[in-house]
């Protein structure tokens, strides 16, 4: 099978990494980062919001099977603009918009029964100010569009909401992505991950994962696309998941037939679990990251035909296996970020040389390659993946790797796993 994935971070270089296990795949990845070998690697044939280069090159060079990995070209369509030529494990743009909509996103789960925090969608500043007197504090503001996992603020204080609002309406600190802001009710509780394979018809959830958002220990700092999460959730048993499947994957992709988009690729919970109270806080139309970098090494099944079935609205399983270890990844990210940080550090203390630990994976996001250095290209740079038999164990291995490899202005989260 010739599989063309689309992606550049830790989540890509996971994904590849799992669908060359399956028998026969060659896999090329659009663009890729300094993780994937060369000869993998096909930089230039996809470029943002255009896809008559990646559609020709798709169809003369005889793919089988496209994976898209991040939103945003499926937000812009991706899935539409070639799924005539070749089955595409991602969803259309009017399926997509459950992650590039808040706004939809919100009549999405209300219209279908999903439970969610109570919400007002705003375009002004004076009716945003105004439901921010409607929510009791903590208030939570979101901008409506993609904004890198950045456009949504938590805060106690009246002040940084209303901030955070005039920020997103007035200044476009977003763009057309805050063109209208969401006031949502906070949701105590603590938060997990659930993403289901969807071929249309049905979907099959993966185990539980727990994304650490924010930038600091002791979930401090601001909110960034993930420093660090786990798998298995041990708040998650079996008797939950079974809910969360009856009470949120299923009515979903109901509702995605009613609306007539089927949805098939992959489909993100993102959840508040309070005691036994279940609230999908996002979904998002994608692999999540870093989820997936802890996930796809745990997932004992054939990933190349599950997607491929996915894709052909034809998939086999009832549920999906694991294998029975706990599994962790610890992002390491250039200080400064989510803020402004700086590109070009040299990465070679972690990344030139393979781990001593054959079960320690070490996945690249932001870097690329010069000659034999690695360098890096974005905020959040690569990811150590360890395992073991508990939590533990797998959280050990990956704090020793970091501790005896250490890079100047990085820095990562010591307490991912334990709070
Ligand atoms: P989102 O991009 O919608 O997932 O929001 C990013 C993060 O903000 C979430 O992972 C939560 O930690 C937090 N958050 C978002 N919405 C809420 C909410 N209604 N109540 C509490 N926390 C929230
Ligand atoms: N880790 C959060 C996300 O992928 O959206």
């Amino acid at each position: 099978m010739k599989i063309a994935l689309i992606g550049s971070g830790g989540r890509e270089h996971a994904i590849y990494w799992k669908l060359k296990q399956s028998l026969y795949t060659e896999v090329h990845v659009f663009p890729g980062n300094a993780g994937i070998p060369e000869q993998d690697r096909r930089p230039g044939v996809f470029k943002e919001g255009e896809f008559v280069d990646l559609r020709n090159h798709l169809h003369s060079e005889k793919y089988d099977l496209l994976v898209v990995g991040p939103e945003q070209p499926l937000v812009d369509g991706i899935a539409d603009a070639v799924s005539d030529i070749i089955p595409v494990f991602g969803p259309t743009k009017k399926a997509a918009r459950i992650e590039g909509s808040k706004e939809w996103a919100k009549y999405f789960m209300e219209k279908n029964g999903i439970p969610t925090a109570r919400s007002i969608s705003c375009n002004s500043v004076e009716e945003a100010y105004e439901a921010l007197e409607q929510m009791p504090s903590p208030y939570v503001v979101k901008a409506d569009g993609l904004a890198a996992g950045k456009g949504v603020t938590v805060t106690d204080s009246i002040k940084d909401a209303r901030h955070a609002v005039h920020a997103c309406l007035e200044q476009k600190v977003f763009g057309e992505a805050g063109g209208t802001v969401v006031i949502e009710q906070f949701l105590p509780g603590r938060e997990a991950s659930v993403f289901a394979l969807c071929d249309g018809n049905r979907a099959i959830p993966f185990q539980p994962a727990r994304d650490h958002k924010r930038a600091h220990d002791n979930d401090q700092g601001p909110n960034t696309g993930g420093m660090g999460a786990v798998t298995p959730v041990e708040y998650i048993d079996a008797s939950l998941l079974n809910r969360i499947q009856k009470e949120v994957l299923d009515p979903a992709i109901k509702g995605f037939q009613d609306e007539g988009s089927p949805y098939k690729g992959l489909l993100y919970a993102g959840l508040m679990i309070d005691g036994n109270i279940i609230n999908v806080v996002e979904f998002n139309c994608r692999f999540g990251d870093p989820e997936t970098q802890c996930l796809l090494p745990m997932l004992d099944e054939d990933l190349a035909e599950l997607m491929m079935q996915c894709a052909k609205g034809d998939l086999k399983p009832d549920f999906l296996r694991f294998r029975d270890l706990a599994s962790i990844i610890v992002v390491i990210a250039a200080e400064g970020y989510p803020g402004s940080y700086e590109k070009g550090i040299d990465m070679n203390p972690l990344l030139a040389s393979a781990p001593e630990n054959p079960d320690t994976l070490l996945f690249h996001a932001g870097t690329e390659k010069e000659g034999e250095n690695i360098r890096s290209t974005g905020g959040r740079i690569a990811g150590v993946v360890t395992s073991g038999p508990s939590l533990e164990e797998a959280r050990k291995d990956a704090y020793h790797l970091l501790k005896n490899r250490p890079v100047e202005k990085t820095f990562y989260r010591n307490d991912i796993g334990s709070l």
